[in-house]
């Protein structure tokens, strides 16, 4: 596998390949959030993954204030389930289901969405 020397850097926050598996959906609690990083060629992939009954939604976890992860640890992620998920920094306030930052420092912007799908019971990239 050839990785991406540079991750955020385009529309693509990674280059792994589809079907890379993330997790099994059964540590995915219903209505939160895990953080996972990957390598890449240089640096990792940074990746936030939010579960909503059998769906996950994936979002590159870069703040797009600070360009930072939006928590160091999963049980520091600030989660209204289902609804919203907050960045720890300066408290920017993403929508759960499409990212866009409703209120803060970023207001108007967005977390860049990755495509995940569930397939026999894993997390997989889409
Ligand atoms: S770094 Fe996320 S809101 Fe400032």
């Amino acid at each position: 596998m050839t990785l991406r020397p540079t991750c955020g850097v385009d529309s693509t926050p990674h280059n792994l390949p589809p079907g890379f598996v993330v997790c099994p959906l059964t540590e995915m609690p219903d209505g939160r959030g895990r953080m996972f990083a990957f390598p890449l060629e240089r640096g990792e992939f940074h990746l936030l993954v939010l579960r909503s009954g059998e769906t996950c939604l994936g979002y590159e976890n870069r703040c797009p204030h600070f360009g930072i992860p939006l928590a160091a640890r999963d049980d520091q992620l600030i989660l209204e389930s289902h609804q919203s998920v907050s960045c720890n920094t300066h408290y920017a306030r993403f929508r759960w289901a499409d990212g866009y930052c409703e209120r803060g420092d970023c207001e108007g912007e967005s977390l860049v969405p990755v495509v995940l799908v569930v397939r026999d019971g894993l997390v997989c990239l889409g």
